[in-house]
């Protein structure tokens, strides 16, 4: 008889590391709505836990990964996960440099795993989740349609504290989709992993 497969683990990618961060709250949020989710696991992946420097290696992480520890770590951590939300802002349109930065450093542990997001910002940092979304094609992931985006006052008054991101009952609304559609991919793909990993 199969084994029952555990549920999949997403790894919440913290973009941002700057002191004062609004990715803090988003990512608490986060962490609190999917903690209700029946079919997948959640853990925190915080850019600040892996201080990669700019990205100078001799050879691109397709062919060999970086020899150092910090980078060993950070590739250990992504190729636990079975797949990802990027908790967002949007620096001049586009993801953070620490982001692509460590988007660059690794490439295997990233591919055919799926990938949804939250983006805040003026626009919800919707600019910058288009670029990710392409980024992640290159990465071999399968990145969702699904978003969630907190935007324009309704961003201004979290990030000044004057109201939770909690009180945007919407914003609840699009993560439950975004959710449930990154558990049908992530489900789906953990299995098939494991089924070529078996040999079959
Ligand atoms: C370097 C930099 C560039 C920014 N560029 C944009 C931008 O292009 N679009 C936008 O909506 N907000 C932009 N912002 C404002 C951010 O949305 C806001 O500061 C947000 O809180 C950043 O996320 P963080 O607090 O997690 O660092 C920028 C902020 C910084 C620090």
């Amino acid at each position: 008889m199969e084994r029952q497969m555990s549920k999949p683990r997403i790894g919440v990618v913290m973009s941002t590391t700057r002191p004062g961060r609004f990715a803090d709250k988003a990512a608490t949020w986060l962490m609190h709505q999917g903690a209700k989710h029946p079919k997948l696991d959640f853990e925190v992946v915080d850019l600040r836990n892996f201080p990669l420097p700019f990205y100078a290696e001799g050879a691109p992480p397709i062919f060999a990964s970086g020899p150092s520890d910090v980078t060993r770590e950070f590739s250990a951590k992504i190729a636990a996960q079975d797949g990802f939300i990027f908790v967002t802002a949007e620096y001049n349109r586009a993801p953070t440099a620490a982001l692509k930065n460590a988007l660059d450093h690794t490439y295997h542990e990233w591919c055919r795993k799926p990938a949804a997001y939250f983006g805040y910002g003026g626009l919800g940092a919707a600019r910058a989740v288009e670029h990710l979304r392409l980024m992640c094609v290159e990465l071999q992931m399968v990145p969702l349609r699904n978003g969630v985006h907190l935007a324009g006052e309704d961003f201004r008054l979290a990030a000044r504290g004057e109201r939770a991101i909690d009180s945007y009952t919407y914003l609840g609304g699009y993560l439950a989709t975004a959710l449930d559609e990154l558990a049908w991919w992530a489900v789906l793909l953990k299995s098939a992993r494991a089924q070529i990993q078996r040999g079959h």
